[in-house]
């Protein structure tokens, strides 16, 4: 899938991701290592290390701690969404069974806490603070983003900034902080780390819309994941947010009230998913118009490339 976007790139191989995961959280001797190798066979899209690898070829020479960083902020995105599933208690992930559903609650939830706690072992052997904060940064945004959406959800108060802010935290942290960790890895220039982190926050914004659309739109045999989760976890994405000030009064109901067809048949009604299709497109564009600022190369060609795949993505 992606890894073929970077097929003409020499010295930039996720499959060491694969094997560096293998040797940091699996090799490690405990029983968390039956949970790992789980995960191991779970193999996800690897956006985020591919991010923070093309980061670091655009601001100098890949070299070991751009391979640990990926293989670290890949780990902290599995975490978060062993996590993230025990919250909405989903029962697919990546088309296999998610570790809630396979292992149960207090396993999935240990397995995230020991990946957490191994990543910051492994950190802490940096003599490199500003990876740490980077690191503890995003992790902290990921959580503060995922509290905040579970508040809005109870107190039943959703608006378009808040949703904003909701993504802000829970996605696009994760996206930027790879794109500066692998600058960072490099020790690039301060101006690159400003503009790729400035990329990495748009390109978060524009994928997470478009996840939430596809949780509305997408198929289970692409996604590999259950469509309709955030209308019955009584989440409010943008498809209905873009139209519900154009709803007249009487269908301005609850809209826990509204089943997946029902609410899919109003947004649709009310143009809401293409209204949600062109608001990728505007952070799409954003983020065309930020590696405009770099030097034109093949590895700013694979950024251009993620962010129109995003734009078409099924899965
Ligand atoms: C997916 O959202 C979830 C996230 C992007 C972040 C989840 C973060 C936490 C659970 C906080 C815990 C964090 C750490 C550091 C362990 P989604 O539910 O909209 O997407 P989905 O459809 O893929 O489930
Ligand atoms: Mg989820």
């Amino acid at each position: 899938m992606l890894s073929a976007l970077t097929e003409k790139l020499d010295s930039l191989d996720l499959n060491k991701v694969d094997y560096l995961f293998r040797e940091y959280y699996f090799d490690f001797g405990l029983p968390s290592s039956k949970f790992v190798a789980f995960l191991l066979n779970q193999t996800g899209k690897k956006l985020r290390p591919l991010l923070l690898l093309l980061s670091a070829r655009i601001a100098g020479d890949i070299n070991e701690n751009s391979y640990k960083y990926a293989t670290i902020f890949e780990a902290l995105h599995t975490a978060s969404l062993i996590h993230d599933d025990i919250i909405d208690l989903a029962e697919l992930r990546r088309g296999e069974n998610s570790m809630n559903q396979q292992f149960g609650n207090k396993l999935a939830v240990l397995t995230g806490d020991f990946i957490l706690s191994r990543s910051l072992s492994i950190l802490a052997q940096e003599q490199n603070p500003e990876i740490l904060r980077v690191y503890a940064t995003a992790s902290e945004e990921l959580c503060l983003g995922e509290i905040q959406e579970q508040q809005i959800k109870s107190s039943g108060k959703i608006t378009l900034d808040k949703y904003f802010e909701v993504l802000r935290l829970k996605t696009a942290s994760l996206f930027s902080a790879c794109c500066e960790a692998g600058v960072l890895s490099t020790q690039g220039p301060e101006n690159i780390r400003q503009i790729l982190r400035a990329f990495g926050e748009n390109l978060g914004i524009a994928f997470q819309i478009k996840d939430d659309l596809l949780d509305f739109t997408g198929n289970v045999g692409e996604t590999g994941k259950d469509t309709g989760k955030d209308i019955a976890g009584n989440i409010i994405t943008y498809p209905i947010l873009s139209v519900v000030n154009d709803l007249p009064k009487h269908l301005q109901k609850e809209f826990s009230h509204y089943s997946f067809s029902e609410m899919k048949k109003l947004i649709t009604d009310y143009s809401g998913f293409k209204k949600t299709e062109d608001e990728i497109l505007k952070y799409s564009s954003i983020c065309l118009n930020i590696l405009d600022r770099l030097e034109s190369t093949d590895k700013v060609e694979v950024l251009k490339k993620i962010v129109k795949l995003n734009i078409d993505r099924k899965f």
